[in-house]
């Protein structure tokens, strides 16, 4: 079956986050499903953001199966390449409930697939059908991104299981979590697997970011921040990850603009762009000379800190991408040690800082840096990391 989906236009294909996905991911997202459901054949299996139905071509394995797309051409390629499954077309954000999808109250339900993520406010307008769509998203579930939206709709929609690809950023960043309550008081993330945006050939020219191969299930414990910061994730082809075995900036330094907090006794003695995560980073400036509302003011006594991130960010590239939406890591103890390399590092490097202060010499700085990164990520991630930094 050709997943590519051709017959939208760019401004289409951005709006309706249609990228269609690979069938070794679809495989993958089956076989996290098949290994933790094993009574599958009583559930019904729901895709409301089917596309061509990649992920209903399975006969056989469910009760039932049914898919959705608001795409009315997307909705008849499907019907026409498939026949196991039923097929609608609607806006699965509008309306929710089981009632509209002929699905009965105690039939056991899956919400499978690979929902749109795409920020609504990056939505590019004058697309023809798409901006009347974000109007008419169900208030209760409505949020800034329409793959968030999806989550919470299988909530209101009360799936037992929900196995779908999404963002790792949806978990792993605070404000994400907290927009996504309603679904993870409810659910509970109990396999899963990372995967680059890269495994899509369409966005695979961009910066690479990790996206979930998430199976949640429907559980009254739901789950935690700290659950998730505790969780091991497993990477695709690369071992695991966990957000607790890393130690971040933001423990040490002011993320965002903090003039308000100046006053006479701390005098900045130099500004830098906002922080965001690594792959901002690697988009973004460090240290600026300007100011305007993205300034962060440093003080003398934390500029060690932000010469380690303005370096950090000449080492972005070797990171691996699972961790794009981290914050800035760091291993305070050993930075410490030898925060003189990182100082001498970005006064050399960076034309911002050079007029600032004057360059001193630390001998083998560059050598000592490179190995603090090859520790940092070869103790925590294995030596496949640290070998990115010889
Ligand atoms: C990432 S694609 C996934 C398609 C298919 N599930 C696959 O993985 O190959 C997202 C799909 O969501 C559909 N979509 C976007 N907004 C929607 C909405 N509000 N209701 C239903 N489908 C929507 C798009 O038309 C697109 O087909």
């Amino acid at each position: 079956m050709n997943i590519n989906q051709k017959h939208l236009n760019h401004i289409d294909t951005v709006n309706l986050g249609s990228y269609y996905t690979p069938e070794i991911i679809v495989d993958l997202a089956h076989s996290i499903l098949q290994k933790n459901v094993s009574n599958i054949k009583d559930f019904t299996i729901l895709d409301s953001s089917c596309g061509y139905g990649s992920f209903l071509t399975k006969k056989n394995i469910a009760k039932r199966l049914i898919g959705a797309d608001i795409d009315k051409q997307a909705v008849s390629e499907a019907k026409r390449k498939l026949n196991g499954a039923n097929f609608i077309c609607q806006n699965s954000l509008a309306n929710v409930s089981r009632k509209n999808l002929s699905i009965e109250n105690e039939e056991k339900l899956i919400a499978i697939g690979n929902p749109p993520y795409n920020d609504t406010t990056s939505i590019i307008r004058n697309s023809i059908k798409d901006v009347s769509v974000q109007d008419k998203i169900d208030i209760d579930i409505k949020t800034r991104d329409l793959g968030m939206s999806f989550l919470l709709s299988y909530d209101k929609l009360q799936a037992d299981y929900v196995c779908v690809l999404h963002p790792l950023s949806y978990l792993i960043k605070k404000a994400n979590f907290a927009l996504l309550s309603k679904f993870t008081k409810n659910y509970r993330l109990i396999d899963g697997m990372i995967i680059s945006s890269h495994e899509f050939s369409a966005t695979s020219r961009g910066m690479a970011f990790p996206i979930l191969i998430a199976l949640y299930k429907r559980d009254q414990k739901g789950m935690t921040y700290d659950y998730i910061q505790d969780y091991q994730f497993k990477v695709k082809d690369d071992g695991v990850f966990r957000l607790k075995d890393f130690d971040t900036i933001v423990n040490y330094v002011q993320k965002y603009p903090n003039k308000k907090y100046l006053n006479q006794n701390n005098k900045p003695v130099a500004k830098f762009w906002t922080l965001r995560d690594i792959n901002a980073l690697k988009r973004n400036r460090t240290f600026i000379d300007s100011d305007n509302y993205n300034t962060v003011y440093i003080l003398m006594e934390k500029l060690p800190y932000y010469c380690y991130i303005d370096v950090f960010k000449q080492y972005a590239d070797r990171m691996p991408y699972f961790i794009g939406n981290c914050d800035v890591i760091i291993d305070n103890e050993k930075f410490i040690k030898i925060k003189e390399c990182f100082i001498a590092q970005s006064v050399h490097t960076n034309p911002v800082l050079k007029n600032i202060f004057k360059f001193r010499e630390i001998p083998n700085a560059k050598l000592k840096i490179d190995n603090y990164f090859k520790e940092l990520l070869g103790t925590r991630l294995g030596e496949k990391y640290a070998k990115n930094f010889n």
